[in-house]
């Protein structure tokens, strides 16, 4: 969604902006702008793609703002591309989030002689700030703020100045501290490249920066802000030498598996309100409501916690039970379905953890407890190394609360997850890549898996793929198969597997080709499958983690074969702020 830049210091702005803008791609946008003061207000514009027009644009100034736009209120057209200026000319504005009550504002702006140019709800943020602009840009936008009801970060700048005014509610914004100039940002990404050194905005901040430095007020009132320092390192937001992203992220799971666990394993102490609970209710969206599957499965067989999750947009329509844990995970922390559920969630009186990605995100102020998830900077819109991080976080999680009845498993994933990686998918590759539809089966924690696989493929390859309880197809599904509706199921020794090769018979019976993932040797699998991709003898519970890499890469690889766009899939953003 919506990404925004500032920049003042000894740079060119509209470079610092451009770069940042590029690091913020991945959330998702359509069009995109910039504004510098030097000492006029200019101002660019454009739809598509930033690399395209990189070299086209030539503003001056070492103070400036950026904007990446995920069209709301408007068709994505340059007119509706921020930065916004005011009727003069002399204010610019870039803004992430929604401005609720922007139609009332606009008719009373338009009443008193306002002129807008654009559809969007955020160009009356720059007119109420021309009317009460006297020379002091951070009391104009002191005193237009309360006018403003739902969502915003927005930094503003004014001709002659040399400052940005930013202000927050509801929209991350990160200021990055650096020598002698400052980065404002959604989120830590593109301040990596000038300093590490960052504050995390709260709702209600106003911040003024000029080049004598930052001050940080709630209200007319200074306040100070911790300085944290981000962990991630800018080479972990460079492709590195692989084609995409998402390819990238893959090979460097086997390192975040580890890194999660001992993060979860530091924080043990932490855990003892979830080993205490009657309940818990796990809220999540997308990939992430599919990791919080497999921590349900596991809780419930491992520790006996009955454990339900609630797709976060739905949470509200469920009565919490009093005193219940209720754990939202995210990857990035700003899911705005998943922020309101927590928030919920918090009035009703229950217990919150977030489990999540991002220092400092918004969800790590609202939940009682924070559990970091150590995956690094997730560039791909398709979640991989983050899903198989909140898999890492709940497995540690279960081990620790059970005692360490997932010891093994952890270890053997740790050890065979390389291997996984490597495994052979082209064969899969062709016989799926051609469908219209395909279904992902398996059973017991293979089920969340086969749903996380489906919503690879379709999210990257456009294919239609659905994931389902191997035991369901029987129930509907079955009227979808034929040989041109190939299937994938996840099928290993342990207690699913009788049963699962039933199903895999029934299937086949309907003429349906098959790609099995199972276990090295299984010769009656490998017997019934039109492809078989073979994976290390593990446990079941192993097994199906190693199956989820599988998943990925024949998605990723089919997406390749047809020549989609892998990291940046049409219509999707990474980072959903909107309900
Ligand atoms: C978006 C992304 C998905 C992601 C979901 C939840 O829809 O496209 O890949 O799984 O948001 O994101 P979160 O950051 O909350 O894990």
């Amino acid at each position: 969604m919506c990404g925004i830049v500032g920049y003042l210091g000894y740079r060119q702005a509209a470079e610092v902006c451009m770069e940042g803008l590029l690091r913020l791609e991945y959330r998702g946008y359509d069009s995109f702008g910039i504004a510098t003061v030097s000492p006029e207000i200019a101002v660019f514009k454009e739809t598509g793609k930033i690399s395209a027009a990189k070299d086209a644009v030539h503003l001056k100034g070492t103070c400036g703002i950026g904007h990446t736009r995920w069209a709301t209120h408007g068709v994505p057209s340059r007119t509706n591309a921020h930065p916004f200026t005011d009727c003069t000319g002399k204010i610019a504005v870039v803004h992430n989030g929604i401005i609720e009550n922007y139609a009332a504002l606009k008719r009373d702006l338009e009443k008193r002689g306002h002129t807008f140019v654009s559809e969007t709800d955020t160009e009356v943020i720059p007119h109420l700030i021309e009317e009460k602009y006297t020379g002091n840009l951070r009391e104009a936008v002191s005193k237009i703020l309360p006018l403003l009801e739902g969502a915003y970060a927005i930094l503003v700048i004014a001709e002659g100045t040399e400052e940005i005014v930013a202000a927050r509610k509801g929209s991350p914004l990160v200021l990055g501290v650096g020598d002698r100039e400052y980065v404002f940002a959604s989120d830590g990404l593109p301040i990596l490249d000038y300093t590490r050194k960052v504050i995390y905005l709260e709702d209600g901040d106003l911040a003024e920066v000029t080049p004598a430095g930052y001050t940080i007020y709630q209200g007319k009132k200074p306040v100070e802000r911790k300085v944290a320092t981000l962990e991630w390192d800018a080479a972990d937001v460079r492709k590195g030498g692989f084609a995409h992203y998402m390819l990238k992220e893959m090979y460097e799971q086997p390192e975040v598996f580890s890194n999660t666990i001992n993060s979860i394993t530091e924080n043990a102490a932490a855990l003892c309100r979830i080993r205490e609970a009657r309940s818990v209710t796990v809220v999540a969206c997308g990939t992430s409501a599919n990791a919080s599957t497999v921590f349900a499965y596991l809780m419930e067989s491992v520790c006996g916690i009955p454990t339900r999750v609630v797709l976060a947009s739905e949470f509200k329509y469920f009565p919490t039970p009093k005193n219940d844990v209720v754990i939202a995970v995210s990857q990035s922390g700003e899911t705005a379905d998943t922020i309101s559920a927590l928030k919920i969630a918090k009035e009703r009186g229950a217990k919150t953890f977030c489990v999540t990605n991002v220092l400092g995100s918004s969800l790590t102020r609202i939940a009682e407890t924070t559990l970091y998830t150590r995956a690094g900077p997730e560039v791909s819109v398709a979640a991989t190394k983050s899903f198989t991080a909140q898999v890492a976080a709940f497995m540690e999680i279960v081990n620790i609360i059970s005692g360490g009845m997932l010891k093994k498993a952890v270890a053997e994933i740790q050890r065979y997850l390389p291997e996984a990686l490597d495994c052979d998918v082209e064969s899969a590759v062709e016989l799926v890549k051609d469908a219209s539809t395909l279904l992902y089966v398996g059973r017991g924690l293979s089920y969340p898996i086969s749903m996380e696989g489906a919503l690879k493929m379709k999210e990257i390859s456009y294919i239609h793929a659905e994931g389902y309880a191997a035991g369901e197809l029987k129930h509907g599904p079955f009227a979808l198969l034929s040989k041109e509706t190939p299937v994938v199921a996840v099928c290993l020794p342990g207690s699913t597997y009788p049963v699962m090769m039933s199903n895999l018979k029934e299937i086949k019976a309907r003429s349906a080709p098959e790609v099995v993932i199972g276990c090295v040797g299984d010769i009656d699998a490998e017997e019934i499958a039109d492809v078989f991709i073979p994976l290390p003898k593990v446990s079941e519970t192993a097994g199906v983690i190693l199956a989820s890499v599988v998943l990925q890469m024949l998605a990723y690889k089919t997406a390749v074969a047809l020549g989609t766009d892998v990291d940046m899939p049409r219509n999707l953003a990474k980072s959903v702020t909107v309900e």
